[in-house]
């Protein structure tokens, strides 16, 4: 019988140095992209995955994420008090009803491998998401995480969310070596932690979406640290290919690295230019300051 993905893990215990000072004191995915922060995004795409239960690794600088996704009955009582209801209700469904949120602690940032390895209590024996928040992924509707999933439903083995990068950039990624191929989906001959442009295999970089079976468990158990004195999520994968079939998944989709400044504007134009309140006016001000311009640019962006 197929084993439904119930259960997410947000590792957001990093330290986000690439967006110092913004992240000095703020958790990097509580950064808001228009007018949610980027952990709201991961958790919608995790629910419309149909997944009900998020378990964040968490750290102690992070308590807003924790306060975000909890009832703040003050802000409601009051909202409801002047009738702001459209208010209210976007309060109010941050987290759907049937959702159980939980939180696990890293003590140390020792990464994102061990970050995972901190969720095993909670996730126990089945297959589970992991889900980067600061990968923020817009799929149009078409929910990157279900995609993912019914792939995993399909094969009954790991599934990596990849995509095409320049081949430059192939050592910022974990990168695989894909085998034979079926539509969207390969199975996975090795994966190597930022490889150098010469020495990758190919330029299929795992961004921040993964299915996994619990046996990832007890490899990021036994591996050594790794590139930049972490436990590497990418090197107990190398190890479970050894003894699982793992596949690469090329989700239907746009993605910005928005933990980059980079990234993170982009991000932002390009979610303004969609958001059904704001993008009239945002085009607007575009042409009035940059010209006839920004309204190709806007087009090109919304195809
Ligand atoms: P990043 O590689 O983006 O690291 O981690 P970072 O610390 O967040 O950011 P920079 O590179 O210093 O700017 C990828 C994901 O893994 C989590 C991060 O929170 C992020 O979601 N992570 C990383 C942990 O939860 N624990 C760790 O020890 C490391």
């Amino acid at each position: 019988m197929d084993k439904i993905i119930r259960k997410a893990v947000f590792p957001v215990a990093g330290l986000g140095t690439r967006f110092l000072p913004a992240t000095k004191a703020n958790p990097k995915e509580m950064l808001t992209v228009v007018d949610k922060p980027l952990i709201q995004y991961a958790a919608e795409e995790a629910v419309n995955a149909g997944i009900d239960e998020l378990i964040f690794v968490t750290s102690s600088s992070k308590r807003a994420i924790e306060d975000h996704f909890d009832k703040n009955y003050e802000l409601e009582s009051e909202l409801e008090k002047k009738g702001k209801n459209e208010l209210l209700k976007i309060v109010r469904e941050v987290v759907p009803a049937n959702v159980t949120c939980v939180y696990v602690r890293q003590p140390e940032a020792l990464g994102l491998g061990h970050a995972v390895l901190c969720a095993r209590p909670v996730v126990g024996e089945e297959p589970f998401a992991v889900i980067l928040a600061d990968d923020l992924i817009n799929s149009g509707g078409n929910c990157v995480l279900a995609q993912m999933a019914s792939a995993y439903n399909q094969y009954h083995a790991s599934v990596l969310g990849v995509e095409e990068v320049p081949a430059e950039e192939t050592d910022k990624y974990g990168i695989v070596d894909p085998g034979k191929t079926d539509g969207r989906v390969s199975l996975v001959q090795s994966i190597v932690e930022k490889p150098a442009p010469e020495v990758a295999r190919s330029n299929l970089a795992v961004v921040g979406r993964y299915i996994l079976t619990p046996t990832i468990f007890n490899y990021l158990e036994k591996i050594p640290r790794g590139a930049g004195g972490e436990i590497q999520l990418t090197d107990a994968i190398e190890q479970l290919l050894l003894e699982e079939k793992v596949l690469a998944y090329r989700f239907e989709g746009k993605r910005y690295d928005c933990g980059s400044k980079l990234g993170y504007l982009q991000a932002t134009v390009e979610y303004a230019l969609q958001h059904p309140e704001l993008r009239d006016d945002f085009l607007e001000y575009l042409v009035t300051e940059f010209g006839q311009g920004a309204k190709k640019l806007v087009q090109a962006i919304n195809h």
